[in-house]
């Protein structure tokens, strides 16, 4: 990935999200610990000979609830989740632009659906897979370069949207102690994505030639494979960067005992 692409995300991500929880929440989710009912997260056991399928219950459970945010935790809300800037890299094939959105708001990742879920306990590392039916990335973009050698030169609001997206996910974590108990902080979180089908939606393209914009978005769309498949890779190291930041919040918050039994 190009650099760039990842200083921008990693400082997006950084910048909309609540840099730390204030003293008051911490204590009332240490109350609330001491009640026994630790945090919005289920627990699951790891000696349940159900435990992949109670972890990929909880996962979607979790995501669901994240919907809002969560004061309690200091997380804004996920839907839509905000994301000032995302820059997606040219590709090596058709797509010779550079696509760069700012306010991004991303919808639909809480509709996501957990398909299954491991656990290396040993290595710490979660393997999830899950669906997300209708992804949809709004934003202002700027553009200027080729798509399948025809020039492409615009900047507007624009939807990306992406249809029933499968995404495998690697999260790789380390141990951390923290005022006594133990945290997974996460070291790197890699995703791979296949939607069934994109739609791409670029308004004032030219200076807002409608009839030129109209072909341009056609020309996209009845090629979205070959030309979304060109920069798959900027798109998953970029959900890899956002997902990151959200699991690291969620993580860096609510201790493995609280996640996981025994
Ligand atoms: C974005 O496009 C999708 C698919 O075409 C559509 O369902 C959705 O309503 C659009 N969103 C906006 C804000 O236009
Ligand atoms: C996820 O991994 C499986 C192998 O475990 C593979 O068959 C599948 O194509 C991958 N899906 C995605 C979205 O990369």
């Amino acid at each position: 990935m190009d650099p760039r692409v990842a200083i921008i995300v990693a400082l997006s991500v950084a910048i909309s999200s609540f840099a730390t929880v204030d003293a008051a929440k911490l204590h009332f989710l240490s109350h609330k610990e001491r009640d026994g009912e630790a945090s919005n997260f289920g627990r699951c056991s790891k000696r349940d000979p159900k435990f992949d399928e109670c972890i990929t219950k909880n996962l979607e459970d979790a995501i669901h609830k994240l919907k809002d945010g969560s004061s309690e935790l200091g997380l804004r809300r996920f839907e839509p989740l905000d994301i000032p800037e995302l820059l997606i890299g040219e590709g090596k094939g058709p797509v010779n632009v550079a696509q760069h959105f700012k306010n991004v708001r991303l919808h639909g990742l809480t509709g996501s659906k957990a398909l299954e879920s491991s656990i290396d306990f040993d290595n710490n590392i979660l393997r999830a897979k899950s669906i997300t039916p209708e992804l949809i990335l709004e934003a202002d973009y700027t553009m200027k370069g080729r798509v399948l050698l025809l020039p492409i030169v615009g900047d507007g609001p624009c939807n990306v949207t992406l249809i029933n997206t499968k995404i495998n996910h690697t999260i790789i974590n380390e141990r951390i102690e923290k005022k006594g108990k133990t945290y997974w902080n996460v070291k790197q979180y890699t995703v791979t994505l296949r939607p069934e089908k994109v739609i791409f939606k670029f308004d004032n393209l030219f200076d807002g030639d409608v009839r030129l914009g109209n072909e341009i978005n056609k020309v996209l769309n009845d090629n979205w494979d070959e030309v979304f498949t060109d920069v798959r890779d900027g798109y998953e190291s970029s959900f890899g960067l956002i997902f990151h930041s959200l699991a690291d919040r969620v993580f860096s918050k609510v201790a493995l005992k609280d996640i996981f039994l025994d």
